[in-house]
């Protein structure tokens, strides 16, 4: 088949990749023409993990191509992903400018059907603002349809997750635009992955309901995090203990921190702003949010009381980016918790192996903060060390010759990448959340 994806960042990318990889010809139409032409060199915008591969072999194959022209992208096929972004507005609720933006370019160039599949994350409903739109600015009576397709990848494996996804969500509300989503995910649903086919609304609220489901554990997980520091429990072993229960699932009960990125934090807030317009309380969800921002202020408060005063102490940073695997930074804790260091008067030096030059655009190098290419590098006379990012380099990370180069060889563990007992007996001052 032959699809066209608007919008070139994580989403989009990994979906054309990853449609191209199962045999279809696909159009990625990015209005950033720097972003463009760097793809068309073979070189991918962001890292993440298996993409360069991919993005590769449909160039040399002929399948995968990529222009910001949204003209040509109309034209190239019926089915058109909506990939772009959808931020938060300072009242929580999603911006759905870009979306409005595809919606009324595709209806202005469209002089066939058309597909509209929203792979961005929307509030339930937007198919219908989508709908609208496509019908206010269409020249001719042509027809369309929209579907709802949301995404559920994780950034750092991505592509893994788009080809193994644990199900494929699709909101239709016609047949031909069902049998067309049929087809175009049919190598994967061969393979067994299952496909949940819904109306429009229902899909748009899948999405948003799973990103705050999994939140919620994130914050349930540093609650009980907190309860176990006063208690003296294992927050890890409890979360072991409650994972074994297939009801609760292991996954997403590891205390830290708490959660960024670019989906949680905006989703959370979006999904309480769309049932607040809806007259349904879901307070729940905000104190999951306020449970989460609380974080921050936790980890610094175990940061001074690990070395007091924080005015001019050497610190080591590792970990930027808002979790492994990936050089994005959009609401990473480090983007809080590094300011409120150099506030307090801290010399940083940081280290991540993929987000520096992304953190750089934020926080520029300076005397108080300067970046840095080796993990080992970062540590040289530091008072002490804090892990933002769960990199398994870290934990693999020769800690011995760590605490050689450390003047002082203190951790505070946001992530809980170390065992205790491990680094009690190289001699370090340890850390760590919920652990005693
Ligand atoms: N990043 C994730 O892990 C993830 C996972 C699932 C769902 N989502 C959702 O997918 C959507 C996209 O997320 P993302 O992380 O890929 O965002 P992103 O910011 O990385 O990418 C969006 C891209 O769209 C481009 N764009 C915007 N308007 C355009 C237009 N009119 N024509 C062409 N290109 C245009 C931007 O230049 C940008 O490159 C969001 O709604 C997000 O919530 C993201």
């Amino acid at each position: 088949m032959r699809v066209t994806v608007v919008g070139g960042g994580y989403v989009g990318l990994v979906t054309g990749a990853c449609f191209s990889h199962l045999g279809n010809e696909v159009l990625i139409v990015e209005k950033v023409p720097e972003k463009v032409e760097k793809l068309k060199n073979g070189e991918s915008p962001i890292y993440e993990p298996g993409l360069d591969d991919l993005l590769r072999e449909g160039i040399k194959e002929k399948r995968l191509h990529f222009t910001t022209d949204i003209k040509e992208g109309v034209d190239f096929s019926d089915v058109i992903f909506i990939c772009v972004g959808t931020p938060s507005r300072p009242d929580g609720s999603a911006d759905l400018s870009q979306v409005e933006e595809v919606a009324r370019l595709t209806a202005k160039n469209m002089n066939s059907y058309k597909l509209l599949v929203e792979k961005s994350t929307v509030p339930v409903n937007t198919h219908q603002l989508v709908k609208k739109t496509v019908q206010r600015y269409l020249k001719d009576d042509v027809p369309f349809d929209v579907a709802s397709n949301p995404e559920f990848l994780r950034e750092g494996s991505a592509v893994y997750d788009f080809l193994n996804p644990d199900r494929i969500v699709v909101g239709v509300e016609s047949e031909k635009a069902r049998k067309i989503m049929e087809d175009l995910y049919r190598p994967l649903t061969d393979k067994g992955f299952p496909l949940l086919i819904t109306d429009p609304a229902t899909a748009e609220l899948i999405k948003h309901a799973s990103n705050s489901f999994l939140a919620m554990k994130i914050s349930f997980i540093n609650m009980v995090a907190d309860l176990c520091e006063k208690t003296g429990a294992d927050v890890e072993l409890v979360a072991r203990g409650m994972g074994y229960d297939r009801r609760i699932g292991k996954e997403f009960l590891r205390a830290g921190i708490g959660y960024g990125g670019s989906c949680f934090p905006k989703d959370v807030k979006a999904f309480i702003k769309i049932a607040e317009d809806n007259g349904v309380d879901f307070s729940l969800l905000k104190e999951v949010e306020r449970i989460n921002s609380r974080r921050i202020e936790r980890f610094i408060e175990k940061v001074k009381n690990a070395v007091w005063t924080l005015k001019d102490k050497r610190v080591a940073v590792w970990g930027l980016a808002f979790k492994p695997n990936t050089d994005d930074i959009r609401e990473a804790p480090s983007l809080k918790i590094v300011p409120e260091l150099l506030k307090e008067g801290a010399k940083i030096r940081a280290y991540d192996p993929k987000a520096v030059e992304n953190f750089k655009k934020v926080f520029v190098e300076g005397e108080d903060l300067t970046y840095v290419g080796d993990k080992y590098e970062a540590v040289k006379g530091a008072e002490v060390l804090l892990i933002l990012t769960e990199w398994e380099e870290f934990a693999k990370a020769d800690m011995e010759k760590v605490r050689e180069l450390m003047e002082l060889p203190i951790i505070v563990d946001g992530r809980n990448v170390f065992n205790p007992e491990r680094m009690k007996e190289l001699g370090f001052e340890y850390y760590s959340i919920g652990r005693p």
